[in-house]
């Protein structure tokens, strides 16, 4: 599907053969660290669902899959900080080796309060994964272990994110204009 076609307005930032190539290196990376180990991939709904399929096709390693749903107070493209857990984790994490997959690190704050989340649930090891670091509006500091892209501060979508649940199909990774936000 052609970007364009959708809106013209965006601007391709990140192409899907740019996407396809480090994800490609992140899987190998992953799977290299957890060799001959199992993994639980917990997905970010829904902007990390993208990302995690593409990822989890190419670990080499016997993987399940969990999702876990988290909203921020605020509206458009700012968050508050605040964060609400609405769907939590459906396996036990105990002992397991866990990767929390997450679509961008933005501020910080959301993945601040899952990591605590889920070092509560005791696991051997927890690993995050951020397709897009946005370095520059960093708040706290996070440890991401596998990142993709390092961005600016432009608010993008495509490739699973959103803005107002819009343009999360499209393939390749797009900056959407202040006048469209
Ligand atoms: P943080 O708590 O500020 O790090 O927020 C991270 C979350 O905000 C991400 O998981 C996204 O859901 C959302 N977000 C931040 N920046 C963008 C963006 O440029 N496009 C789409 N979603 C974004
Ligand atoms: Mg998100």
């Amino acid at each position: 599907m052609a970007t364009e076609a959708v809106s013209p307005q965006l601007k391709v930032l990140i192409t899907r053969e740019q996407i396809a190539r480090r994800v490609t290196e992140l899987s190998a990376e992953i799977s290299r660290d957890f060799a001959g180990q199992s993994i639980i991939l917990v997905g970010v709904l829904k902007g990390a669902a993208v990302f995690l399929s593409d990822l989890a096709r190419q670990v080499t390693l016997d993987a399940t899959f969990d999702f876990i749903s988290v909203s921020s107070y605020g509206e458009g493209t700012e968050s508050s900080g605040e964060v609400r857990l609405n769907k939590d984790v459906d396996s036990s994490m105990d002992g397991k080796n866990v990767i929390l997959v997450e679509d961008i690190l933005d501020t910080g704050l959301t993945l601040t309060y899952l990591r605590k989340v889920f070092l509560a649930h005791k696991p051997r090891v927890l690993k995050i994964a951020a397709l897009l670091d946005k370095k520059p509006r960093r708040i706290v500091d996070v440890p991401a272990d596998y990142v993709g892209f390092t961005i600016p501060d432009e608010f993008v979508v495509g490739y699973g994110m959103d803005y107002a649940e819009r343009y999360r199909n499209l393939p390749d990774i797009c900056i959407l204009p202040p006048e469209l936000q």
